[in-house]
């Protein structure tokens, strides 16, 4: 008898995303002429910056030569990615290119990195939170059924509330593993240097994994704020990074990211011994992944030359661009936002009293914008409500115009 993997019964039916991709698919089919305006999840809208184009036409022309063709690549990603990465990301801060691991995805690397920690690992969330750093752990038997409040208790919750500027504070439990996102996923916030050196030192003090998912860094336009967790003293023996090029360079359809394993973060093996949580990544990926395809690669190396960082920046402003003027509009509506300024992301405290899904139905119905309940990432969010800036910038512009005749 083939039994199923119960853990999966412990997680709401559908991924957040899907959900409001199924909403989205009723309205539509019920009131196909009105224009939707999508500012939901974060998808990219802009083509590809030209010193990408170039770089991927050349890889795909290679393909078709016997000198260039490739078959399987290196599993953990081709050298000039893995070296162009710690070279223009990452210098002198002390990160080797064998420490970096290219891969499809920040996504699929979140997800997965829960794997190479034990079953009992106590693993804490700031939260609202992207959701697949919560349901990843509760697919592997770490949460248990969610309460009535959606928390599953044996995960560690770090609410992160408005009063705190949606900014979490220590745990009161030591936990083993902390995931922290800055510029955060879905509130916008930032943390400076120092309060980011608050968790380092915490981490280090007690011997725990910081995962750190610093997927919106390019988005950071304000001076002082970290875009490495590997800025701050002492963290490269503590702390895991994901990055991605989804947001930073449009891949979210084209699928590459990186993250950095640093030798010198270490797990208690059963025996005690101390073992690089780096040669377990190592181990997983080169098992379980085949790598991310070499045209790819070479569109993500060509993020990291002097044009490529250029022309993405100029994309970025733009999006950046639209989230200013959410950020401005929902403060004109005389609403708590916060994010937008270093994150495409804009988190708006919904009137007192009002439901996350609710919102986003009536919204939806009346408005046809979509956007993302703040519930959807974790009970912190309840009452709140996310928008994108990756929005075309007339799409943006439309939508504050039907927000400004919207009935909160
Ligand atoms: C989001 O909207 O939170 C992200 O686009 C989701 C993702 O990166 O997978």
């Amino acid at each position: 008898m083939a039994k199923i993997n119960p853990s999966y019964l412990n997680l709401s039916k559908n991924y957040l995303f899907s959900e409001i991709t199924a909403r989205v698919k009723v309205h539509l089919s019920k009131n196909p002429s009105k224009r939707l305006i999508r500012l939901g999840i974060g998808d990219v809208t802009k083509p590809f910056i030209p010193a990408i184009i170039t770089a991927l036409q050349k890889a795909v022309a290679e393909q078709g030569t016997k000198e260039g063709f490739r078959g399987y690549g290196p599993e953990l990603g081709y050298d000039f990615l893995r070296e162009a990465i710690a070279k223009t990301e990452y210098d002198g801060m002390g990160i080797q290119a064998d420490e970096i691991f290219v891969s499809d995805g920040a996504k699929c690397d979140i997800g997965n990195l829960q794997e190479i920690f034990s079953l009992d690992t106590k693993m804490c969330i700031s939260e609202p939170s992207y959701p697949v750093y919560i349901d990843s752990n509760v697919m592997s038997y770490r949460g248990g059924p969610a309460n009535t409040k959606g928390c599953h208790p044996e995960l560690i919750y770090l609410p992160s509330l408005p009063e705190n500027n949606f900014l979490p504070v220590l745990p009161s439990v030591v936990p083993d593993v902390i995931y922290l996102c800055y510029p955060n996923n879905p509130t916008g916030t930032v943390m400076t240097k120092d309060q980011l050196a608050v968790w380092v030192n915490y981490a280090k003090a007690n011997d725990c994994v910081i995962i750190f998912d610093a997927a919106y860094e390019s988005f950071i336009r304000e001076p002082g704020i970290p875009h490495s967790i590997y800025e701050v003293p002492g963290a490269i023996d503590v702390a895991i990074e994901c990055r991605s090029y989804s947001k930073t360079a449009g891949f979210t359809g084209l699928r590459c990211g990186s993250t950095v394993v640093p030798r010198s973060v270490m797990g208690t093996a059963p025996n005690g011994e101390r073992v690089p949580f780096r040669d377990l990544w190592a181990r997983r990926q080169t098992t379980k992944y085949n790598g991310c395809p070499y045209i790819v690669q070479r569109g993500a190396e060509a993020v990291h030359t002097p044009e490529g960082k250029a022309q993405t920046r100029v994309v970025i402003d733009e999006y950046m661009a639209n989230a200013n003027k959410l950020r401005q509009a929902f403060e004109d509506l005389g609403l708590f936002v916060v994010g937008g300024k270093n994150a495409p992301y804009v988190w708006v405290k919904l009137p007192d009293g009002t439901r996350s899904w609710d919102f986003f139905d009536r919204l939806l119905a009346e408005a046809c914008i979509v956007g993302t309940p703040g519930v959807g990432f974790g009970p912190t969010g309840e009452g709140c409500f996310r928008f994108t800036g990756f929005g075309t910038v007339e799409d943006t512009e439309e939508a504050i115009e039907r927000l400004k005749s919207f009935k909160f």
